[in-house]
């Protein structure tokens, strides 16, 4: 049932429509017979844009008044947020679901910026999953660039399509897969291009993949990029090329990654690749193999070329950041490099250049790192510290290496020593033999740790794993869901109340360029990383990546709303 909420003082009395995202998916109105009499608000989903389209439900709402925000959801997710200000309604934001980096799955390189060259042959490239692994498509445009290849967006244009891919749950390969059919008919149009599957799916299928999807023509795992050129070359002759051997050294060190995509404001660094740690429910140790710390010079390069270049703002990215441990040339033990002493040599290149890092296993964030945190103010005050699960008991068949009590310990500790920082968390709901007092523990250890988001998920068992191999995925997929949407409309409720406690603060926001409703507004983020967004002055004498003060007056839950101060 789709609701809306809160409801206060005006009515809302004029049919309005818009086009949501990329693509109009909600619109909404009111009837009205007499001009003073106000009708039913009406919400309606458009057919073909939402899983449950096929049911058009549009539903003819009880007369509502909506002040300030108004919220609309259907399934207890929250979809949009609406705003009434100075009499006009506006679509505030779009709330994307919280699972990671929903808002960029499948997003597709653009043309490198002010490139005078002309290439005769072009690579159009998709990315899902991860963090890691848009980064890493950046990496792969580096490595063909410089083969001579230039970047398209239209894949209609393209001699070479790649799909970098994402394995750590079923639904993310069912995507994959549909995708790929997608790309069979630009083939079958265009005899000659190539198609090539890159990442994590590559790399857990191998040659399989071959056999399966006829029309891939290359099969390239997350450490073989280099090989690239040469598996293109030999399936231009028309030889079918994998390439998914892992690597105890490959980091990508020397490649400067072709930055795509990009605000100008903010990039990733890749500093570490791999996971050792082997969580029970997890693929990424197999498909991303060994950890392996990248040269700790080259990270602190790239980052300063980034800040000469005008970015304000890197995010370091690894599977476990905090193991982040480098021993420089013929050094030794003694001269090895933390996550701590890399998180504070990124931050001396200049207090006007934001550090974030991502993401953090509990057993791994240390003191230092905190300390490091608190001495320097241009390291964002947000931490994702990822607990998957409230019960000790399913933490253990994790192989999460540590207690619900510890980790509590955890949060009091960022809380002693960096009050203020916003925690979020990734959380798994229906892992193998959870109960319901399982779940409530789960419930109360967000409560407790009072996380600003989180993503989170249902269980999916994934082959190969040792959950796969030694316990039963015996939660029935509907109690699975059904507590996986709990945990959401907790986290909703969490990050509702966190947010309203910003009304009244002043922040420093950096500004990441126009919101996306309208061109007279910033958005921009704070320390917290929460959005912000906020009025442009009228001399217009900001531009994005300035550091403004904001004050808020506003908020949803996903949303801070204020004015420059
Ligand atoms: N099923 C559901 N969620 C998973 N994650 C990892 N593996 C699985 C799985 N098999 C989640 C974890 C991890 C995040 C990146 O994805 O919460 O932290
Ligand atoms: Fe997977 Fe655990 Fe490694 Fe994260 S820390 S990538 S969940 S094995």
């Amino acid at each position: 049932m789709w609701k809306t909420s809160p409801f206060s003082s005006y009515w809302l009395n004029a049919v309005f429509l818009w086009a949501g995202g990329t693509g109009c998916i909600f619109s909404a109105g009111s009837y009205h017979s007499n001009k003073n009499e106000p009708g039913s608000p009406f919400f309606a989903l458009k057919p073909g844009t939402h899983p449950q389209s096929s049911v058009r439900p549009v539903t003819e709402l009880p007369r509502i008044n909506i002040s300030h925000t108004a919220i609309l959801s259907y399934n207890q997710q929250i979809y949009l947020y609406l705003r009434f200000h100075k009499n006009k309604f506006s679509m505030l934001d779009l709330a994307a679901t919280k699972v990671h980096d929903e808002a960029r799955q499948g997003e597709q390189f653009a043309p490198f910026k002010n490139d005078p060259n002309s290439y005769g042959k072009r690579f159009y490239i998709e990315s899902y999953g991860c963090q890691m692994n848009f980064a890493d498509s950046e990496v792969v445009a580096a490595i063909l660039n410089k083969e001579g290849f230039g970047a398209t967006r239209n894949v209609e244009e393209a001699d070479l399509i790649f799909i970098n891919t994402c394995s750590i749950r079923e639904k993310a390969e069912q995507t994959v897969r549909k995708r790929l059919t997608d790309f069979k008919k630009f083939k079958t149009g265009k005899p000659g291009t190539l198609i090539g599957v890159l990442g994590c799916m590559a790399e857990r299928l191998k040659s399989k993949f071959l056999e399966e999807e006829k029309l891939v023509d290359i099969v390239v795992g997350p450490d073989a990029y280099r090989s690239l050129p040469r598996l293109v070359d030999e399936a231009n002759d028309g030889q079918k090329s994998v390439n998914v051997l892992l690597s105890r050294e490959e980091t990508y060190a020397d490649i400067a990654p072709v930055r795509l995509n990009s605000n100008g404001v903010s990039a990733f660094v890749s500093i570490m690749r791999g996971c050792n740690n082997m969580c029970s429910f997890c693929v990424v140790p197999f498909t991303r193999g060994r950890e392996r710390s990248r040269d700790s010079e080259s990270i602190i390069n790239e980052c300063r070329d980034l800040f000469e270049q005008g970015y304000k703002e890197v995010t370091l990215l690894g599977q476990n950041v905090d193991s982040y441990h480098y021993i420089p040339g013929n050094g030794t033990e003694a001269n090895a490099v933390s996550f701590a002493n890399l998180l504070e040599q990124v931050a001396l290149i200049s207090p006007e250049l934001r550090v974030r890092f991502s993401t953090s296993h509990p057993k791994d964030i240390t003191d230092d790192v905190l300390h490091t945190m608190a001495a320097y103010e241009n390291i964002c005050k947000c931490i994702h510290l990822p607990v998957q699960s409230g019960s000790t008991r399913v933490l253990q068949l994790m192989n999460r290496t540590y207690t619900r009590e510890w980790y509590m310990k955890k949060v009091d500790r960022i809380r002693e020593l960096l009050p203020g920082c916003s925690i979020t968390s990734d959380i798994i709901a229906g892992f193998c033999t959870e109960t319901d007092q399982d779940h409530q523990d789960t419930l109360s250890i967000m409560d407790y740790s009072n996380y600003v988001y989180g993503y989170m998920f249902y269980y999916s068992e994934r082959p190969g794993t040792l959950a796969q191999r030694r316990y039963q995925d015996d939660v029935p997929l509907e109690v699975k869901k059904q507590r996986l949407q709990e945990i959401i409309e907790k986290q909703n409720q969490l990050s509702l109340a966190d947010y309203k406690k910003d009304i009244g603060q002043t922040y420093k926001v950096l500004i990441d360029g126009d919101s996306k409703r309208s061109n007279e507004q910033w958005v921009g983020r704070n320390s917290q990383n929460k959005v912000v967004i906020f009025p442009k002055q009228e001399n217009g004498q900001h531009k994005k990546g300035d550091y403004v003060q904001v004050l808020i007056n506003d908020c949803t839950q996903a949303t801070l709303f204020g004015e420059i101060v």
